[in-house]
């Protein structure tokens, strides 16, 4: 996997072209992004600045940083005012500055689309509404030397989203597509790859239909720079992230080896777990287990999206199945979960029926190949359920 190329370092160094400039903050407070996905690594919101004969300053940050984006802003200004804020997305973790924004800067109108316009009504009220300019797909805003072309990209992630794509230093401004947890000073391995692939997945991921469409659309621009809203720009080859992002936008698996999320009250549903891993790993298979007890449900969403077979474990529970893996299921369904391999181990002290409601919970996905046998666990593992679990094993390897 090849690392992110030119990682920045600091909101005042991302300087990626002669003329723009990244004036965006590094987020190391937050504890759960959108309310309920953890950031070790912190969050960065990005905002970009071309200078040229009219100028352009696209997106704002998130509200509690925004007397360090306009700090940024000025530094990069000097005494120059902006003429425009291009807002690629409205939701609030880049929109919430726009009326500290107009309010300093009289003169700057806002570039949006349509549909954007109504949601911005719904946060800022009509204040602004004469200083609002549409535009649609194809539209072009001449800047000087630079000229951003608008790409329509609904559902990348809100109905109203643009992109735009600077034709002279061929930039995409990507909006929340390319985007990525993590803070632009934090600096770790694989961090984009796993990083982003696990936002892609909680965040844009249902609607992948819409991100292929904005993919074909790029497909047809030669990109030199990615300018997305949250994480690195990318600069250099990026051949790799156009074509992770397809196989992502396609549900297609990365992983040919087997993830088996599970949960387990007293210990016998991980043993029978371990049994079913150590036999695929002892046949090469690459095979990851997860304690949905002890990690967040976004990295399982995560596994769950990139691994070619799934091995669902739970256990009955108030005639139900246990809640981490209720909530699991919940999110996989609602994500679009699809194009896999599913099995499923099943433990009940007396009446064992968590593999039929999670087979049924599951049944809204597309193109899901159930694999037998269910295992059965009843209480702790015996003969009949160790023999089913070699037969399982020999059925994923
Ligand atoms: Fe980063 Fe959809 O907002």
């Amino acid at each position: 996997k090849n690392p992110p190329a030119n990682r920045l370092t600091s909101s005042q160094k991302c300087i990626r072209t002669n003329d723009i400039f990244n004036v965006g903050v590094n987020d190391h407070k937050i504890k759960f992004f959108e309310g309920q996905y953890p950031v070790p690594f912190g969050m960065a919101y990005n905002s970009y600045v071309i200078l040229d004969e009219k100028i352009a300053v696209t997106d704002t940050v998130d509200r509690n940083f925004g007397h360090e984006w306009l700090e940024n802003l000025e530094k990069v200004l000097k005494d120059r005012q902006p003429d425009y804020l291009i807002v690629h997305h409205m939701e609030p973790d880049h929109s919430a500055n726009i009326a500290e924004f107009l309010n300093k800067y009289s003169s700057a109108k806002v570039v949006l689309s349509a549909v954007a316009v109504n949601i911005l009504k719904a946060y800022f009220g009509d204040a602004f509404n004469a200083r609002l300019q549409t535009v649609k797909e194809g539209d072009c805003l001449e800047l000087g030397l630079h000229t951003l072309r608008f790409i329509g990209a609904p559902m990348v992630h809100w109905p109203e989203v643009l992109m735009s794509y600077e034709t002279s230093e061929k930039v995409l401004f990507s909006a929340d597509g390319f985007g990525s947890f993590g803070a632009n000073d934090v600096d770790t391995e694989e961090y984009w790859d796993d990083e982003a692939r696990r936002y892609y997945y909680g965040i844009v991921g249902k609607f992948g239909t819409q991100v292929l469409n904005v993919l074909k659309k790029a497909a047809a621009l030669e990109i030199k720079t990615i300018c997305s809203l949250h994480g690195p720009v990318l600069t250099g080859d990026l051949s790799h992230h156009l074509e992770e992002y397809t196989k992502w936008a396609s549900y297609e698996s990365e992983n040919d080896g087997v993830f088996i999320p599970f949960t387990s009250v007293y210990g016998h549903t991980e043993e029978a777990v371990n049994l079913l891993a150590e036999k695929l790993r002892a046949s090469g298979k690459d095979v990851k287990t997860m304690n949905l007890a002890e990690n967040d449900l976004s990295y399982a969403l995560d596994a769950a999206f990139l691994y070619k077979n799934v091995v669902f474990a739970t256990t009955t529970y108030n005639t139900g199945i246990y809640p981490f893996m209720n909530d699991l299921i919940t999110r996989l369904v609602e994500h679009g979960f699809c194009k896999t391999n599913v099995a499923f181990i099943e433990n009940g002290s007396w009446a064992p029926s968590a593999a039929r409601i999670m087979k049924e919970k599951l049944s809204e996905c597309k193109e899901l190949n159930f694999i037998e046998p269910v295992v059965t666990v009843k209480g702790a593992l015996n003969t009949a359920s160790k023999e089913a679990l070699n037969s399982l094993s020999e059925k994923l390897k």
